[in-house]
């Protein structure tokens, strides 16, 4: 199948940079916005999966607050236009020049994820004269059967209060004065494609809430975090996810008392088919068994396929010849620098575009200046 994008105004920009689809990102953001609000559902979005600042313009024009798990991440929502009131800010290892920075700019939440750090930031609020929402990030200890690398429920990851020093944390939370429970976070992984893990981790958030209520602490929030996946198999049969069942096994699962919110923090499933990286082919070179396609983009634009063996489809935009198979591979002196082998592929020559498809989410974000390379630029359907 012929795909769509502009080739005639691609070809003569530099490559390798990202193509964002600012058409499909708004279809996507309208879907998210309907089936979210019908249940009355916040949704913060996961700046983490992308945080180019056309992108997140429009993500603000649809009215959702963002998550954070850097000062970085906070600065940049905040420069592009984020109200404070709608930043929550997560991550193991926040620095006292972070924490200060959300408390310098009222954000909604911290999402704390140990009693030293609850207790610092109670210092520093106190310092400051302030109060810190927080919301305790708690490991529920559910596999969300995704790669282990992006698993972080189980209760061997670094994340989130174990369940067993709940009680602790309750007992330091009520005795600190400048913080104020807001409610109880939870992020079992990413790119988790089935449902029964999120069934699951509804599960387990109303037993943690019923122990909450019972120490007299109303978790006002119930933040369920992000993960919902994407199809990378099949970006063009499955560009936006289906966020309509993904939400009403929520709305089914969770046991919701008056006045509660539930929110979630989705980065990968709003970016993630939005965005493409596109190569230009250098040279054909003749392996032993294979041909290799060798590309001006590598793992330095898209580190995925080297650090998860993720699949990202790839495609020649330029060439409608019979298929051959190709072992493609970027510039970077790395063997690992491959985004695919024996990848079929229309017959393919120096200077064809090569695409790598659903790279929106956790792409142009992760992209390093190994090899000394420049970072890569990016390039709007909207604005060609
Ligand atoms: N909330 C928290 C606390 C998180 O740690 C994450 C992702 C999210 C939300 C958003 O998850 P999403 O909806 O995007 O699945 N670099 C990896 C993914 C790392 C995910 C880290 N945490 C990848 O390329 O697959």
């Amino acid at each position: 199948m012929q795909n769509s994008f502009p080739l005639q105004k691609l070809q003569n920009i530099k490559t390798p940079f990202y193509y964002y689809d600012m058409e499909l990102l708004e279809r996507t953001l309208k879907q998210l916005r309907e089936h979210s609000q019908q249940h009355g559902f916040v949704v913060h979005y996961a700046i983490k999966s992308n945080a180019n600042l056309r992108v997140l313009e429009m993500i603000r024009s649809f009215g959702l607050g963002v998550d954070c798990v850097s000062g970085f991440e906070v600065q940049r929502a905040l420069d592009a236009g984020f109200a404070p009131s709608g930043i929550v800010f997560a991550g193991v290892g926040k620095a006292d020049w972070e924490i200060e920075l959300g408390l310098d700019n009222d954000i909604a939440c911290f999402n704390v994820e140990s009693i030293p750090e609850l207790e610092i930031i109670n210092e520093l609020a106190a310092k400051k004269g302030k109060h810190a929402h927080v919301a305790l990030r708690i490991n529920p200890n559910v596999n969300a059967k995704t790669h282990h690398y992006i698993t972080t429920g189980l209760k061997e990851n670094k994340f989130g209060i174990n369940q067993w020093d709940l009680d602790k944390v309750v007992g330091v939370l009520k005795k600190l004065q400048h913080v104020s429970f807001e409610g109880i976070h939870f992020h079992i992984g990413s790119q988790i494609t089935d449902l029964s893990s999120f069934k699951d981790l509804c599960v387990r958030v109303n037993e943690i809430q019923e122990w909450f209520i019972q120490q007299q602490l109303y978790p006002r929030v119930i933040n369920v975090g992000g993960g919902l996946g994407i199809d990378y198999e099949d970006p063009d049969q499955h560009p936006i996810p289906d966020f309509e069942n993904y939400f009403k096994v929520f709305k089914e699962g969770l046991t919701l008392r008056d006045d509660q919110e539930v929110h979630f923090e989705l980065g990968r499933s709003i970016t993630g088919q939005a965005g493409s990286l596109v190569t230009r082919v250098l040279y054909i070179k003749e392996g032993v068994k294979t041909k290799f396609a060798i590309v001006d983009g590598g793992m330095t634009e898209l580190i995925r396929p080297a650090l998860y063996q993720a699949y990202h489809k790839i495609e020649n935009i330029s060439s409608a010849a019979p298929e051959e198979k190709y072992d493609v591979v970027g510039p970077i002196c790395e063997s690992s620098d491959s985004f695919g082998k024996a990848v079929s592929l229309p017959k393919t020559s120096r200077g064809d575009l090569i695409v790598l498809r659903s790279a929106g989410a956790y792409g142009e974000v992760m992209a390093s200046q190994y090899n000394l390379r420049s970072l890569p630029g990016s390039v709007y359907s909207d604005k060609l």
